[in-house]
C-alpha cells in the first residue's frame, strides 16, 4: 500500500512541474493572447549546449494529446521556420511585427515541441562556440534534449510520442529515434517525415527525370544526359565520373536549382525572388544552396569548397533555403521583446533560418537511411494491428519511410493528418527533396 500511495503522490506533484520561468506569458505581434499554454526557454543537449525549445501545448485536452518533436532541416536550418511559417499555431505576417492565428496549426490535435538543433542554429548555443558537427552527435544531441525537455514536463512522459520533421530531417528524424526507441521510457509511437532526405543516390537520379518529365530540359539536353550519363539502359546522374555527364549536369542543375523554378512546389511562385546559387544583399552574402543535392559532382564540390574559403564567407553569409524569403520571421524574432518573451539567453546570436556555420561545417555520416528504417521497422514502432493501406491517401502530407525497403503496408506508422495539414502539405509541396 505506502509505496503505491507514495508514488502516485508523486505523479501528482509532478504534473505541475512545467517550468514557471519558461512560460511565455505576453507574446508581441498577437491581437489577442492565446488560451493555450506555450513555453519557451533552453534544453540541454550536452556538456555546454543549449538547445532553444518553443513548447506550444495542444489547444484542447493536452494531457492525453501526443506530444510531437518537430525538426526543420538544413542541416543548420531553425525549427523557428516551421513554426513561424508552417504549422505552428501563430504565423508572421510581411511585415515581421504581427503574428495572426493558424487555422491548420498542428496544436490543435497535439503538444508540440519546436526543437532549433543543432547549437548554432537560430537561437541554440554552446559554451564553446565551435559549431561542426556531424549525424550520430547531432542524433545524440536531439535525444539528450528530449529527456531534458521530459525532466522539465514530466506530466508529458506518459504521452504518446511523435518525433517529426522534414528535409534535412530526413535524417535527423530515423536516427533520433533510434536512441527514443531503445529507452523503453519513452513511449515512441510513431514517426513522421514530409519531403525527406532519405537517399542522395536517389534523390539526385531521381530529380533528373523530374525535371525532364515536367518538361524543364527539352530534348537536346536530355539526348546529351543519356548519351554522357548512362550506358546499358542505366543512368547515374548521381557520381558519374564521365566528364561529359558532368558538364550536361551543370547545365541541368542551372535550370533546375538556379533559373527561379520553386524547388519545393513547382507549380509556386519563388518567394524571396529569383535566387541563382547566391547573391548580394546588402553586406551580405546570400546562398541558397544548402548542399543536399549532387555532393559528389566534383564541380558542384570544389564550388562549395570555394565559397568556404573566401574570406568574405567567414563572416557575412546568410544561407536561406531556394524560395524561401527569411525577412519576416528574422524581424521578428530579432526583436528586442520578442527575445525577452521568449526568453532567449544573452549568449545566443541572432537570429538567422539557416547558421552557414552549422551547414557548411556538418560532417554527413549517413548517405542513405535504409539501415535505420528497417531497423524501426523491424521493432512494430506501431506496436499492433496491421494498418489499413488504404488510409493511406494519396494525398496525405506525409510519409514514412518511403525510401526504405519496398512499402510493406503492414508496417507503415504514420500520423494521418486532418484536411489542414494536407492543404498545408500541398501549399509547401512534397515534389523534391531539399533542405
Ligand atoms: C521578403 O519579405 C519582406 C518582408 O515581408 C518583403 O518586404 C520583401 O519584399 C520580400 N522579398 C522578396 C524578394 O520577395
Ligand atoms: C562526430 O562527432 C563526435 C564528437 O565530436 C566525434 O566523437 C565523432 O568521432 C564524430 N563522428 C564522425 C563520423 O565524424
Ligand atoms: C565528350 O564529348 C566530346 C564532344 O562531344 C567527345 O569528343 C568526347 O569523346 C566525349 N568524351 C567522353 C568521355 O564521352
Amino acid at each position: 500500500m505506502g509505496p503505491v500511495l507514495l508514488s502516485s503522490l508523486l505523479l501528482v506533484g509532478l504534473g505541475w512541474a512545467a517550468p514557471p520561468d519558461h512560460e511565455v506569458t505576453y507574446l508581441p505581434g498577437l491581437s489577442k493572447q492565446p488560451s493555450f499554454r506555450h513555453f519557451s526557454g533552453y534544453l540541454c543537449a550536452g556538456p555546454g549546449k543549449y538547445l532553444h525549445y518553443w513548447f506550444v501545448e495542444a489547444q484542447s485536452d493536452p494531457q492525453s494529446s501526443p506530444l510531437v518533436l518537430w525538426l526543420n532541416g538544413g542541416p543548420g536550418c531553425s525549427s523557428m521556420e516551421g513554426f513561424l511559417k508552417e504549422h505552428g499555431p501563430f504565423l508572421i505576417q510581411p511585415d515581421g511585427v504581427t503574428l495572426k492565428y493558424n487555422e491548420y496549426a498542428w496544436n490543435k490535435i497535439a503538444n508540440i515541441l519546436y526543437v532549433e538543433s543543432p547549437a548554432g542554429v537560430g537561437f541554440s548555443y554552446s559554451d564553446d562556440k565551435k559549431y561542426g558537427t556531424n549525424d550520430t552527435e547531432v542524433a545524440h544531441n536531439n535525444y539528450l534534449a528530449l529527456k531534458d525537455f521530459l525532466r522539465l514536463f514530466p506530466e508529458y512522459s506518459k504521452n504518446d510520442l511523435f518525433l517529426t520533421g522534414e528535409s534535412y530531417g530526413g535524417v535527423y528524424i530515423p536516427t533520433l529515434a533510434e536512441w527514443v526507441m531503445q529507452d523503453p521510457s519513452l513511449n515512441l509511437k510513431g514517426i513522421a517525415v514530409g519531403n525527406g532526405l532519405s537517399s542522395y543516390e536517389i534523390n539526385d537520379n531521381s530529380l533528373v527525370y523530374f525535371a525532364y518529365y515536367h518538361g524543364l530540359l527539352g530534348t537536346e539536353l536530355w539526348k546529351d544526359l543519356q548519351t554522357f550519363c548512362c550506358s546499358q539502359g542505366k543512368c547515374n546522374f548521381h557520381d558519374n565520373a564521365n566528364l561529359n555527364c558532368t558538364l550536361k549536369m551543370g547545365e541541368m542543375i542551372q535550370i533546375v536549382e538556379e533559373s527561379g523554378l520553386n524547388i519545393y512546389n513547382l507549380y509556386a511562385p519563388c518567394d524571396g525572388g529569383v535566387p541563382g546559387s547566391m547573391r548580394y544583399e546588402g553586406d551580405y552574402l546570400i546562398t541558397h544552396d544548402l548542399g543536399n543535392s549532387f555532393i559528389r559532382m566534383p564541380l558542384r564540390l570544389s564550388w562549395r569548397q570555394n565559397l568556404f574559403r573566401m574570406p568574405v564567407a567567414r563572416k557575412k553569409v546568410r544561407m536561406d533555403p531556394p524560395c524561401t524569403n527569411s525577412t519576416a520571421p528574422s524581424m521578428y524574432l530579432n526583436s528586442p521583446e520578442v527575445r525577452k518573451a521568449l526568453h532567449i539567453s544573452p549568449e545566443a546570436s541572432e537570429w538567422q533560418v539557416c547558421s552557414f556555420d552549422v551547414n557548411r561545417n556538418y560532417k554527413r555520416v549517413y548517405m542513405q537511411m535504409n539501415e535505420q528504417y528497417l531497423k524501426l521497422l523491424g521493432t512494430t514502432v506501431c506496436g499492433g494491428e496491421p494498418t489499413d493501406p488504404g488510409s493511406i491517401s494519396a494525398s496525405s502530407a506525409f510519409y514514412l519511410a518511403e525510401a526504405a525497403a519496398p512499402p510493406t503496408a503492414h508496417s507503415v506508422c504514420y500520423i494521418e493528418i486532418p484536411d489542414p495539414g494536407v492543404q498545408w502539405g500541398r501549399r509547401h509541396g512534397l515534389q523534391l527533396s531539399r533542405g
